[in-house]
């Protein structure tokens, strides 16, 4: 379903191109549970982001079910974005002015679900994540570790088959963190494919496959 070979990402920096990812190799089947973790500056956030479609390959190949993502336009990328990626952005990034619920509503926008249903559909998405009594609090009122259930809620707004989750636990003390990592199991057991970028060992142990990245260079851990 993903396929990375010899995938490379540089980024200009002012002293220079900086090579956040050179060289990856990766296959991930529909349903995988698979962890990266690495040093920071190696290159997790990018990789999540070439595999997003959010940034572009600077050189090797990226199939996405099969086609060759370099061959799609701006459009054609934004859709299967919408259509295939959720994201947990690393820190959150809920709108603080808006309500926990129109957080979560927010990608219903670019999804296939009409105005009507998305208030329900927000709110039993909040349920899944235990939120339920938080729905109409605006984001700056919760806590750290509601708002990354939010930024999990938010991330299955338009049920996507694949979670792409930016170290989801951060900050999380060992309750909320438990129920993130119950709920990555749930989404695992209802066949969605996971990639979770970590640096907490609890989370790449429930994983089925850990990575590891060093340099922009992606191993098996
Ligand atoms: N937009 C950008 N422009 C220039 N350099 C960038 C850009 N984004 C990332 N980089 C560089 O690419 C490298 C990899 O960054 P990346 O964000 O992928 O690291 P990371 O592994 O997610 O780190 P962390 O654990 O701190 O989140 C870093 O050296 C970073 O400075
Ligand atoms: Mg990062």
């Amino acid at each position: 379903m993903i396929e990375l070979s010899g995938v490379s990402r540089t980024y200009r920096g002012p002293e220079g191109p900086v090579a956040a990812l050179s060289g990856v190799d990766l296959k991930v089947s529909p349903g995988d549970y698979l962890a990266i973790t690495g040093p920071s500056g190696s290159g997790k956030t990018t990789l999540l982001m070439v595999i997003g479609l959010v940034e572009s390959t600077s050189g090797g190949m990226y199939r996405l079910e099969g086609r060759d993502t370099a061959s799609f336009g701006r459009r054609e990328r934004a859709s299967l974005r919408a259509r295939t990626f959720g994201f947990v952005l690393q820190g959150g990034y809920l709108l603080p002015e808006l309500t926990a619920l129109e957080n979560v509503i927010l990608p219903m926008r670019y999804g296939p679900w009409p105005r009507r249903v998305w208030r329900r559909r927000a709110a039993e998405l909040l349920e899944f994540v235990g939120l339920s009594n938080r729905a109409s609090f605006r984001a700056f009122r919760l806590s750290g570790g509601e708002r990354q259930r939010v930024a999990l809620a938010r991330a299955l707004a338009n049920d996507p088959p694949v979670l792409l989750a930016d170290e989801p636990t951060a900050f999380l003390d060992s309750g909320s963190r438990k129920r993130v990592l119950e709920l990555f199991d749930r989404l695992h057991r209802e066949g969605r494919t996971l990639l979770v970028v970590t640096h907490d060992p609890a989370v790449a142990e429930r994983a089925r496959r850990r990575f590891r990245l060093y340099d922009g260079r992606l191993r098996p851990a």
